[in-house]
Formats: structure tokens, C-alpha cells, sequence
């Protein structure tokens, strides 16, 4: 039994309560990402968002981190901070968002591209999103985690994509980061059970070319691929069942706005 890790339904319903405002303040960013628009403005966009709806940025402050965001742009895989660059046609950005309400944490991410994307990278997306799902799948009780970690591999792998080993999702409550680390490669059958009430982050890091990365030194924070490819990074909030996942983050929003783009 892990104790802490196996939410009451009163902790549930923070959570769920934290990841509606994540996923409402995505699509309040996705509005904005435009050609011209910095990363910077996003993030006030973002943050002003979740003040106003009464809750907090998760993430600003968090171990010294200085956003609201993290803004990760084309070969950047994750943790980049907004600055004065201004998105381009052809550009994809993970936006990675927190949020704190009542004490409990909301944290998911949604690669967006920017205007007309290579058709390539435009794939890259769309499996990485899937392999998102095939790990949510195996995000039952009475798994481990490693059955997630494989069904997410197996499924970008194929392709020639690179998984990313250095970062992994994680299990989410007062913290945002807790147990059990949920890696995006493995074996099944290994790594810690999963158990009726646990509530994790699955978000896969896949490169479009080599799986090596690099630790941005100068600011502490932004990790890049080692190629200086393009890389894509989803994140849903999943609460542990017997028999099917309950999915708390959510795109709707998101998609809501895409749809009236087009
Ligand atoms: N969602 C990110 C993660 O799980 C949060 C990164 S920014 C941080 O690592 F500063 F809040 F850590
Ligand atoms: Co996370």
C-alpha cells in the first residue's frame, strides 16, 4: 500500500478541480499562438488566466523556476522559458502549464504547431499524442509502471523516432512531482504497481531524430535535442481504476479553439 500516493475522493476532486483550470488556461494560450506573438506575452496570458480564476501558476517558484509556463519551442523538448522570441510560420511549441487550487496541483502539456507545419514534424505530433494514449491504456490498477513505459516506446520506436530517458512523468497531488516515476520506455511487467486511487502524469518526449539530449547550462532549466531536431511532448493526468483510466486533464478546450482557426 502506498500510503499518501491513493487520493480520498475529497483530494480527487481538487484535482480534477486543478487540471479543468490547466486545461481551460491551454486553450486560452492556444487562442494566442500566432506568427509575431513571444513566448513572454503567452505566458502573462497564461498566468493573469489562472489569477483570475482564483487559483495559482504551479510552476512559478517551483525549484526556482521563473515562469508560468514552460514554452518549448521546435528542438527544445521541454522546461523552455518564455523570453522575447516571437513564434514563426512553421514553428511547433510545447506549452506546459501548472496550476494550484486548494493546495493541489494541475500540470499538463499540448504541442501546438504554428501556422503551416512540415508535414514531417505535423506527423511527429500526431504519434506522439497517440503513444500518449496507448500509455493510458495500460494505466490500470494491478500494472506496473513499465507496461505504460513500453506501450508508449513501442509505439513511436518504430517510426525512428528517439524517446527521451532523462525525464518522465510522475505522480501528481500536494506535490507535483510524486511517486511512482512513469518512464516513456521499458518493460513490462516492472516498476512500481499501480493501485485504485493513484493519480499520475504520463507525458512522453519524442524527437524526431536522435533521442540524446542537452541540458541548457546557462538557465538552468531547458533541455534540447542533441540534433537540434524538432521534438514533441503531450501530458494527460490520469487517475488510477480497476477497469478504465480516468483521464482528468483535458483537450476539449483546446480543440475547441483549433477547430474555429480553421
Ligand atoms: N511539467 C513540468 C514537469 O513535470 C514542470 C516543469 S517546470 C517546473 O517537469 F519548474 F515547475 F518544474
Ligand atoms: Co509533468
Amino acid at each position: 500500500m502506498q500510503e499518501g500516493l491513493i487520493k480520498s475522493e475529497e483530494e480527487l476532486d481538487k484535482l480534477r478541480q486543478s487540471s479543468l483550470l490547466v486545461g481551460k488556461t491551454l486553450a486560452e494560450v492556444a487562442r494566442h499562438i500566432k506568427p509575431g506573438i513571444t513566448t513572454l506575452e503567452l505566458d502573462k496570458i497564461a498566468e493573469r488566466f489562472i489569477v483570475e480564476h482564483g487559483a495559482l501558476p504551479g510552476f512559478k517558484g517551483y525549484s526556482g523556476y521563473p515562469a508560468t509556463l514552460c514554452t518549448s519551442v521546435n528542438q527544445d523538448i521541454v522546461h523552455g522559458i518564455p523570453d522575447h522570441y516571437a513564434l514563426k510560420e512553421g514553428d511547433i511549441i510545447s506549452v506546459d502549464c501548472g496550476t494550484i487550487i486548494d493546495g493541489y496541483y494541475g500540470d499538463y502539456a499540448y504541442t501546438f504547431p504554428v501556422g503551416k507545419i512540415d508535414p514531417e514534424v505535423a506527423l511527429l505530433l500526431e504519434r506522439t499524442k497517440e503513444s500518449l494514449y496507448k500509455g493510458i491504456e495500460k494505466a490500470l490498477a494491478g500494472n506496473r509502471t513499465g507496461d505504460i513505459g513500453y506501450a508508449v516506446q513501442n509505439h513511436v520506436e518504430p517510426f525512428g523516432y528517439g524517446v527521451v530517458r532523462e525525464l518522465c512523468g510522475h505522480g501528481i497531488g500536494r506535490d507535483m512531482h510524486e511517486k511512482p516515476e512513469v518512464l516513456n520506455y521499458g518493460r513490462r511487467g516492472t516498476g512500481m504497481k499501480l493501485e485504485k486511487g493513484m493519480v499520475i502524469c504520463i507525458e512522453p518526449m519524442v524527437n524526431l531524430g536522435t533521442r540524446k539530449v542537452i541540458f541548457n547550462r546557462k538557465n538552468g532549466w531547458t533541455v534540447s535535442t542533441a540534433d537540434q531536431k524538432p521534438s514533441a511532448h503531450f501530458e494527460h493526468t490520469v487517475v488510477i481504476t480497476d477497469d478504465k483510466p480516468e483521464i482528468i486533464s483535458t483537450y476539449d478546450f483546446i480543440y475547441e479553439v483549433l477547430k474555429n482557426e480553421k
